[in-house]
């Protein structure tokens, strides 16, 4: 497969706000929606020449029993107007805010798109999701606004939307009309976008049609499969489908994201992984994972019990129970998640810091410099991703170490840039191709 950084990976920062990754209470734990944490992560990234500033967007707070999570209600902010805010403080990183096309308007978001990319001099991405479900849609007071089977059609129709304004302010127009199955438009508001600097398109949704979506928008694939053999596959998947949607090789990149532990020893790098999942994962944390999935209060039983005996409470209300419930699959994926727990003699904390270690039962990168280098190289040499977006476990020193120790190992080894490529992040991601449609 061909890379457009032929042997380099890159990495950015996936600043997660509230959710399983953060250990909210160990003494150098800072603040999740204060500036001062979004500044410096965005400091020490940019000195370890990340390539991008990665935000995800919660439209509405999880919940789950009729509750919302806990760890949720401290809220964060949203992310394109944080982007803006880094970009006063940066002058290079890349700044990522992933937003739903189900619930913005593709005029307004074009523009503010295209406003970011303008002040920001051609750094900004905009990470594209769709939301499908109506509990989402209360919020907005839309109900079930798109269907699931409609929600990547509805998507493209918005995308192309969006590409169509910033190609009219591209050649001065002040606006167009524009008209297909969903919309209906007079735009006449459009803003000039930075020359080659056009905001990459990153996407984020794994199934069938969201993979032939992602090819025929995106630049970048924000993945979960991070693992080598995982990542392999997928790449070779996504490489499949985009050359058959018309786009050159190796123009449509996975980036996964994955956590880091870098410790001097491989044996301190164990023990801080372990001690940092079981941070992560308190004993409530573990059963509350499960009521997601479980429907039902799961109070009674033991973390450090074996897996719940008792059937899942299997509703149409999947929406309200949070992003983790799967509808019809969750009878089988619980059978599933038993056997798995039985074969390997996993309690239920147990089984959840496995089970949610990025969801794919690996440890992400554990090691010295020098042992995760070699797993990078791999990476690097066969170019199944442009990079890795980095979820830290501390706000706002976790990516200390990283910048710190493993940077500079992999530059010595010629796989990660010393120097930002250029000024835009189309340039740091070595992207090039316009993408068609
Ligand atoms: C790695 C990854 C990250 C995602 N991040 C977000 C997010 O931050 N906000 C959001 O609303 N949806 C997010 N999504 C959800 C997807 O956009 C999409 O709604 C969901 O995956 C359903 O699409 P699919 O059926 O194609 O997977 C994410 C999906 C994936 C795979």
């Amino acid at each position: 497969m061909t890379s457009t950084i032929s042997g380099e990976i890159q990495f950015g920062i996936f600043f997660h706000g509230v959710n399983f990754t953060t250990i909210w209470h160990w003494p150098e734990s800072g603040d999740q929606i204060d500036f001062e944490s979004f500044r410096r992560f965005a400091q020490t990234a940019e000195r370890g020449k990340f390539a991008a500033f990665f935000l995800g967007e919660g439209l509405r707070l999880r919940e789950h029993l009729g509750r919302l999570h806990d760890l949720d209600v401290v809220g964060r902010p949203d992310a394109q107007t944080a982007e803006a805010a880094l970009a006063a403080v940066t002058t290079r990183l890349g700044l990522v805010a992933t937003q739903s096309t189900t619930y913005n308007d593709p005029a307004d978001l074009a523009y503010r798109l295209a406003s970011l990319n303008h002040l920001s001099q051609g750094r900004n991405a905009w990470n594209i999701v769709t939301t499908h479900n109506a509990w989402t849609g209360e919020n907005f007071r839309r109900g079930g606004y798109v269907s699931y089977e409609d929600r990547y059609r509805h998507a493209d129709s918005f995308v192309t939307a969006v590409k169509e304004i910033w190609r009219a302010g591209e050649r001065g127009e002040p606006g167009l009309r524009y008209r297909d199955d969903f919309y209906d438009l007079d735009v006449r508001r459009t803003l000039p976008l930075v020359p080659g600097g056009r905001p990459v398109l990153f996407q984020a949704g794994d199934s069938p049609s969201g993979r032939d979506f992602a090819v025929r928008h995106a630049d970048i694939i924000f993945s979960a499969h991070p693992e080598f053999g995982d990542a392999t596959a997928f790449a070779a998947d996504i490489e499949q489908r985009a050359l058959r949607a018309g786009r050159a090789p190796g123009s449509v990149r996975p980036f996964p994201g994955s956590t880091f532990v870098v410790a001097d020893s491989e044996k301190e790098a164990q023990d801080k992984w372990y001690e940092v999942r079981r941070a992560q994962i308190t004993p409530q944390t573990a059963v509350a994972y499960l009521e997601q999935f479980w429907g039902r209060e799961l109070q009674d039983f033991d973390p450090d019990g074996p897996l719940p005996d008792v059937d899942p409470v299997i509703t149409d209300a999947d929406v309200t129970r949070g992003s983790g419930f799967q509808a019809n699959n969750t009878r089988k994926l619980i059978d599933a998640w038993r056997g798995q727990a039985r074969d390997r003699g996993w309690s239920i904390r147990e089984f959840v810091i496995n089970h949610t270690n990025r969801g794919n039962d690996t440890n992400g990168f554990v090691g010295t410099p020098s042992s995760i280098a070699d797993s990078l190289q791999r990476y690097a040499e066969t170019g199944i991703v442009a990079g890795f977006n980095i979820s830290p476990y501390l706000t706002p020193v976790g990516l200390d170490e990283i910048v710190n120790l493993l940077v500079p190992e992999l530059q010595d080894r010629g796989i990660y840039p010393r120097e930002y490529a250029g000024t835009t992040l189309r340039e740091h991601l070595g992207l090039s191709e316009e993408v068609p449609g």
